[in-house]
């Protein structure tokens, strides 16, 4: 593995890392988790500061035809140059699970596609969840949940017969939340269309990690967080993707005020909004909406292709340095070795991760706190955020990983404590 100071020259030659500036950082502390929840941008405090005192402390009621009944609009619109659609198909609200269980719920009721739903073993479980929901809530939808020999990678051919021989509406996470494996979404989409089929796409790990071009993949529907990668902050609103050509055949199945075609006329007779707004409900969280913009406009000026690029150097950086240091150590490499079947986190596998992740997190004299992700049984999960992450950051890890693994230092934590984590 190179040393510290081949690292840092590499931080100098990195064309992004001024964006590092943009964003809070802990002293001593090196965070590895903006897979999970991002970092707070630096601006994001003064914008809340104003929403909060001035838009809603003085100008109270009227904030809304003033600021906040716009601000939905303006996020889609620059998410819709993220992802290549037009603003007019993309709202933001609610939380992805919720996303998820309106959208299956309404293209089952639809009767477009047969009510049979598919899915894998790498889905994120909440999407899971929500399919075995709805077969018990819709007595006519069956449900397919297809398991690989292995846990980093689907088995494209086998997912491919499956929709073949049971057509239906397939869910699937575009970015695998484990292992990182990153479908071939525009080979996907097109197999489905040709078999009475549609894909949902939970983007939830891909957004803001790997470019994504909805027009040019054939995208139909997606949804995802945008607390992960978009930076948007804890709990921050989910967005929902849909084709225009679905708007007006879908229908919502809450019928909440903000989906109305005119929610200030307050009639009592619900009408649809004749756009893809009649999948909004109630009213927009707007703190938290103001809190995702800036990430979004962080993203942008970097440019997605440029921050896929870094992302792709940096995992080679880290899968190198693991492949010669940690596999002598009992670690195994738990991501696909090629960068086009993968998103931006690395995830490896040590029997005893757990403890391995909390000496990370103590850190020590001298040794920066390391913040990875656990995830059970054994996998810890190394999430590359091309805005902040540094090569120096990786060095570190890998460095601490070695040395806690060849000491047996992790024996110092509990194994038996790990579930008040
Ligand atoms: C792929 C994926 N989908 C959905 C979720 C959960 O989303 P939400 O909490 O917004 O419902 C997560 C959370 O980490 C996730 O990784």
């Amino acid at each position: 593995m190179i040393d510290l100071k081949a690292a840092k020259i590499l931080d100098q030659q990195d064309g992004l890392n001024s964006f590092r500036n943009r964003f809070y950082h802990g002293e001593g502390e090196i965070y590895l988790d903006g897979n999970s929840l991002g970092k707070l941008p630096k601006n994001v405090p003064e914008q809340l500061d104003n929403v909060i005192k001035t838009q809603w402390g003085k100008q109270l009621i009227r904030s809304w035809s003033e600021n906040w009944l716009e601000l939905p609009e303006r996020i889609s619109k620059k998410y819709g140059l993220l992802l290549n659609a037009e603003s007019n198909e993309i709202v933001f609200g609610e939380s992805t699970s919720v996303r998820l269980y309106q959208i299956l719920y309404a293209l089952l009721q639809s009767k477009q596609y047969p009510t049979h739903l598919i899915s894998d073993s790498l889905n994120f479980p909440t999407d899971l969840y929500v399919l075995d929901g709805l077969v018990k809530q819709l007595p006519k939808t069956t449900l397919s949940t297809i398991t690989y020999s292995q846990e980093i990678e689907a088995n494209l051919e086998k997912l491919k017969q499956l929709i073949k021989k049971k057509p239906g509406i397939i869910c699937l996470s575009l970015v695998t939340y484990k292992s990182a494996y990153c479908y071939p979404i525009k080979e996907l989409n097109r197999w489905a269309a040709e078999h009475n089929s549609i894909i949902v796409w939970d983007l939830s790990h891909a957004v803001g990690a790997v470019p994504i071009d909805f027009k040019e993949t054939e995208t139909k529907v997606a949804l995802g967080c945008t607390y992960k990668y978009m930076n948007g902050g804890p709990g921050s609103p989910a967005f929902l993707y849909l084709h225009k050509d679905f708007h007006l055949q879908l229908e919502n199945p809450i019928q909440g005020w903000f989906g109305h075609d005119k929610p200030f006329e307050f009639n009592p007779k619900y009408t649809p909004s004749n756009g893809l707004e009649r999948f909004n409900n109630g009213t927009p969280p707007i703190l938290s909406m103001q809190a995702v913009e800036a990430g979004i406009d962080l993203i942008l000026e970097a440019g997605m292709d440029h921050l896929r690029a870094k992302s792709v150097q940096q995992s080679e950086f880290l899968l190198n340095a693991v492949n010669e240091v940690l596999l002598p150590l009992d670690f195994s490499i738990y991501s696909p070795m090629d960068s086009s079947f993968r998103g931006s986190h690395i995830a490896v596998s040590h029997p005893q991760a757990w403890q391995i992740c909390q000496a990370l997190i103590a850190g020590g004299q001298g040794v920066p706190k390391i913040i990875p992700d656990f995830r059970p049984p054994s996998y810890i999960r190394i999430g590359i955020t091309p805005l902040y992450t540094r090569f120096e950051d990786l060095w570190w890890l890998v460095n601490q990983l070695q040395k806690i693994v060849s000491s047996k230092a992790y024996l110092n934590f509990d194994d038996t404590k790990r579930d008040v984590s």
